[in-house]
């Protein structure tokens, strides 16, 4: 319970509601529950969730309605109960006191099949508030979700995804229609997939969130450590767009892109591993998809998706930077890796006329990368990195070696710089890799990750708007998420 003021005096600002999970609090401390009403003016939820429901409340079932039925006169605002409970004496002391009774199913494993018809016959009368909360386990199941959502367009009920693939069910609640969004503190975890009020609101503007709100977001597997969130939400803020950008979990690319246009989602940014399996959803691909083989940013057209290649430019723009402004000419450039990054590198640096040897830890990898835009490769071993000293003009090293949490891994470690190449990695946490430092003293000069990451995202941005990324918005960023270090 003091825990629970402390968190209430550090994010009773941000709720609307509060919901005390009475199964959480330790046996001795269950009679101060009700004292909580009476601390806050802010209406308060009364829930005793059982462990089948994903709480932890393992008593007996009897004990489970005495204790709430004790509870519920002291100025609780809602009272959750289970689909399948019945407890009329519960549920009449509740009503009589004017506490709303909110019915609610629980689904830890999945989305019910018969999802629609379960939310339609919840209340058992007029004024209950109708709740399920499932737990999508794939992009097919978002889409059914998305799908249930709008089948009760008109009912006002509590509808949330849990755990990842549900994420972004939590913050569109406004535009889904889902009467509230459960958040806790940080650490807390009440249920998978709880973000914290601070970030709710502040990250994604939560508040702000309603029906006419565009939605865009990026699609990835793994995603939930993508800076994409924060880049494009501030850059919404700071221009006051009726916008929001979400991590989408996505594991296939057609099915999670079906859901994302049942949502509507207006444009997505596209990363690990679907950069080149939405190439057969888009109905426009530009000159720069052609380019680079791959797609790393959609939006939805009047004639379906149409997709750009925002990471050769984002590649490029920081490269001319650290050569004086200008587009190095003719240099000699080795790049490690032969992924889809890899492949935008290569594309940028061949349309600026470099000569390119690719090393991989796959050869295979690195000579179909090389074969498709004309360069020379090598594997990533003794006798591939002793020809780097052919090609050091620049290195650029693509792979996710040395990215959190292996910081001291180096993806060439026998190689010794000599003090003229320029060194460009691409990962971008931590801010400056191992590898970047190793290359800066041995007086190298060096690009870091960050640059990259900001310049592919504002140029998204502006494909998503058609406005500019704010210049000062963009310098704080770039201080904060690139340069530190
Ligand atoms: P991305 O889109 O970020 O480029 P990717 O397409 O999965 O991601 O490519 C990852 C690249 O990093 C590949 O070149 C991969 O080498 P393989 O082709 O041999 O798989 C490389 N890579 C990943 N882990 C690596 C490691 N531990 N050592 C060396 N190379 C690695």
């Amino acid at each position: 319970m003091e825990r629970n003021r402390e968190i209430l005096a550090e994010y009773g600002g941000y709720a609307d509601l509060l919901e005390l999970r009475v199964d959480c609090l330790r046996a001795e401390e269950r009679p101060a529950a009700a004292e909580l009403p009476g601390v806050t003016k802010l209406p308060v939820i009364l829930a005793a969730r059982r462990v089948s429901d994903g709480g932890v409340w393992d008593g007996a079932e009897s004990e489970r309605i005495a204790y709430l039925t004790r509870l519920v006169p002291r100025g609780f605002a809602y009272l959750d109960v289970e689909e399948d409970l019945y407890a009329p004496a519960l549920e009449s002391k509740a009503r009589s006191g004017g506490c709303r009774i909110i019915r609610s199913i629980h689904d830890t494993v999945g989305v019910p099949t018969d999802l629609v018809q379960r939310l339609e016959s919840l209340a058992r009368v007029p004024d209950e508030l109708p709740k399920a909360a499932v737990t999508p386990r794939s992009s097919a199941d978002l889409r059914r979700l998305i799908a249930t959502f709008h089948s009760v367009q008109g009912m006002e009920k509590i509808l949330l995804g849990m755990g990842e693939h549900g994420f972004c069910t939590r913050v569109l609640a406004g535009k889904l229609g889902s009467f509230l969004c459960y958040s806790s503190a940080p650490g807390l975890n009440a249920a998978p997939g709880h973000t914290d009020p601070r970030t709710l609101c502040d990250v994604y503007r939560f508040k702000n969130v309603r029906q006419s709100t565009e939605v865009f977001g990026v699609m990835g597997n793994p995603v939930s450590h993508s800076m994409s969130p924060r880049i494009h939400n501030t850059g919404f803020a700071a221009l006051d767009l009726d916008a929001v950008y979400l991590p989408f979990l996505a594991d296939d690319a057609p099915e999670f892109v079906r859901a994302a246009e049942l949502i509507p989602v207006r444009g997505l940014s596209v990363t690990i591993p679907h950069k080149r399996a939405v190439l057969p959803l888009l109905s426009i691909s530009d000159s720069a998809v052609r380019h680079v083989g791959a797609c790393n940013t959609m939006k939805a057209g009047p004639h379906g998706w149409e997709g750009t290649n925002t990471d050769m430019e984002g590649f490029l723009g920081p490269l001319r930077h650290a050569f004086g402004g200008t587009t190095p000419q003719r240099l000699r450039a080795t790049v490690i890796g032969a992924g889809g990054a890899a492949r935008a590198v290569v594309a940028g640096l061949v349309s600026c006329g470099a000569d390119v040897l690719v090393l991989n830890r796959t050869p295979e990898h690195a000579s179909e990368l090389a074969a498709e835009f004309g360069v020379t490769s090598s594997g990533l071993d003794d006798a591939g990195v002793s020809r780097i000293t052919g090609y050091r003009d620049l290195i650029v090293q693509t792979t996710s070696v040395g990215m959190e949490p292996n910081d001291s891994d180096d993806p060439v470690p026998g190689y010794e710089f000599s003090g003229r190449e320029v060194v460009y990695d691409l990962v971008y946490k931590p801010p400056v890799t191992a590898f970047l430092s190793r290359a800066a003293l041995a007086g190298c000069r060096t690009i870091p990750g960050g640059r990259m990451l900001l310049a592919q995202a504002l140029a998204q941005f502006t494909y998503f708007t058609g406005r500019e990324y704010p210049r000062e918005t963009a310098q704080k960023a770039m201080l904060s998420h690139a340069d530190n270090g």
